[in-house]
Order: structure tokens, then sequence, then C-alpha cells
């Protein structure tokens, strides 16, 4: 960062992902501002400033453009927006409602749209958006609802990247593999041990490790790299690539 500070919206930032992003940002000097629909991400920005970060926080829901339209004139112009704010489940195909596909399409891809655009609207030229897609639009198991509306976030990311371009606003997104986050509460702990199998690092994500690559995507260094998806799965996404056992005629 240089001298003059920056300022960063978070969505979904109580906790998880989110919040790592918020305390990563808060770390590399920008000032931050937190939201989420949950009470507690007073808590995290209290936590932040108790040592001496630039953080406030709004609780508010992304489907609410007027609210989140309001927040913004406050704190306006912005430099970087971060779309992470999701939900998801797990359903097998035959038992997955409209419902599911609908409230999925209307906080991930709908929320997506309506933060950015408010974003983009109060935002210098050379702003930085972010969006958190998943690395399932590669292929998962029993979330069609999810991989559906994650996927059209890679598209609106591309969309919005040469919308953009005139005003030099790079946006990019960042897609996670699994990561120890609330959301993935939903598995079993075998399924859970499952996916430690299939990390060819030997580890789940943690959410500083997602935060690592937002913050290379939304900073001001970031010149010439936009309309890009940045899979973030610990090598996950190279299937077979794992190397085979010592006694293995491969090895
Ligand atoms: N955890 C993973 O394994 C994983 C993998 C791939 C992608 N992701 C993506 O990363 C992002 C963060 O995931 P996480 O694991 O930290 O999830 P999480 O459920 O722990 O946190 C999501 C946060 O978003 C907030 N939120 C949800 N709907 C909202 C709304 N309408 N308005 C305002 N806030 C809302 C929630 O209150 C919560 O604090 C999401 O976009 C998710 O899809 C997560």
């Amino acid at each position: 960062m240089t001298d003059l500070k920056e300022t960063a919206v978070v969505t979904g930032a109580a906790r998880g992902i989110g919040r790592g992003i918020v305390e990563r940002l808060a770390q590399d000097g920008y000032r931050v501002v937190a939201l989420d629909q949950l009470e507690s991400v007073h808590e995290v920005a209290a936590t932040l400033r108790s040592s001496g970060a630039d953080v406030t926080s709004e609780v508010v829901d992304i489907r609410d453009r007027d609210a989140i339209a309001a927040i913004m004139d406050r704190f306006a112009p912005l430099d970087v927006i971060v779309n992470n704010a999701a939900i998801t489940s797990t359903h097998r195909f035959e038992d997955l409602t409209e419902d599911h596909f609908r409230s999925n399409f209307e906080i991930n891809t709908v929320g997506t749209f309506v933060v950015s655009q408010e974003g983009a609207r109060r935002m210098k030229n050379g702003g930085r958006i972010v969006n958190i897609a998943s690395r399932s639009f590669a292929g998962a198991p029993h979330m069609a609802h999810y991989i559906a509306s994650k996927t059209a976030v890679v598209g609106l990311t591309r969309a919005m990247a040469i919308d953009l371009s005139p005003r030099d606003i790079r946006v990019n997104a960042v897609a996670p593999g699994v990561v120890d986050t609330d959301m993935l509460h939903y598995m079993t702990p075998e399924q859970q041990n499952l996916m430690l199998g299939l990390q060819l690092l030997g580890r789940i994500g943690q959410p500083e490790d997602i935060a690592r690559a937002v913050a290379f995507l939304a900073s001001r260094d970031n010149r010439y790299i936009t309309g890009q998806v940045l899979i973030v799965d610990g090598g996950r996404s190279l299937g077979q690539g794992q190397l085979p056992p010592e006694d293995s005629p491969y090895a």
C-alpha cells in the first residue's frame, strides 16, 4: 500500500472466509467496511479496531439495494468491493426445490450483481472488484442450485470486466476449493475425511489462504489482470495428479 488509504467493502464479513478477508485487507492498510446480515459482524470489527485496524461494520442483507446504496454513500468513493456473502446446502437433484434454486440465485448471483453495481457507481476509476465464486463449478455432487449460481458469478465477473474496463476497474473472481468454515458443517465427518483425501497439498484450505488471493487481486498493484478466475484449492483441480504409491509401477 502507498500512503493514500483505500476503502474496501467486504460482504459476508461476520465469519469464515469473509472475516479472513476483512482481517487481511485491514492488515494491508485499507479502511474496511464489513457487511453481513448477522449482528456478530460488529464483534469482528470491534476486535480488529482494538488492535488499531480501520474497520467499520454494518448489518445489511445484500438483497436490499436501497440499504446497500445508503451505506455505500457514507463511505464513497470506494476502491475495492469483495463479494463474498453466499449461501449453500446439499440436495439430491430429484429433491431440489425451486425455492432452493431461487434463493441461491437471489443471494449468490443477484446479491453479487446488486453490490457490484451500487459499488461501481461509487467507485473511483482504477477500482477493483473481487467475486468469490467456487471451485465447485468444476463439478460437485448434490449442489446443482449452488453450482449454477456460482457459475453465473463467473459469467458476471467476465461481463463486468468488459463493461467496466473503460473506467479501468479490474474485475476478477477467486474460486475456493474446500475451506474450513461453518459452510462445511453440512458434511458428515466421513465426507470431510473423503474431502481431505482429495486435497493434493494434504490439508483443507483456511480462510487466510483465500484472503491472500483476494488481497492480490484487490490490490492497486494488480494493474493488468481482469476477467480471470483464480482457483485456490490446494491443487484439487489437478484431479488425478496425486503421486502414485512408492511401490507402484508409475512411481
Ligand atoms: N467454505 C468453503 O468450502 C467454500 C468453498 C467454495 C466457495 N466458498 C464461498 O466462499 C464464500 C464464503 O464462504 P464461507 O465458507 O465463509 O461461508 P459462511 O456461511 O461461513 O459465511 C457466509 C457469510 O455470508 C453471510 N450472508 C449470507 N447471506 C447473506 C445476505 N443475504 N446478506 C448479507 N450477508 C449474508 C452469512 O451471514 C455469513 O456470515 C461464499 O461465497 C462461499 O460460496 C466457500
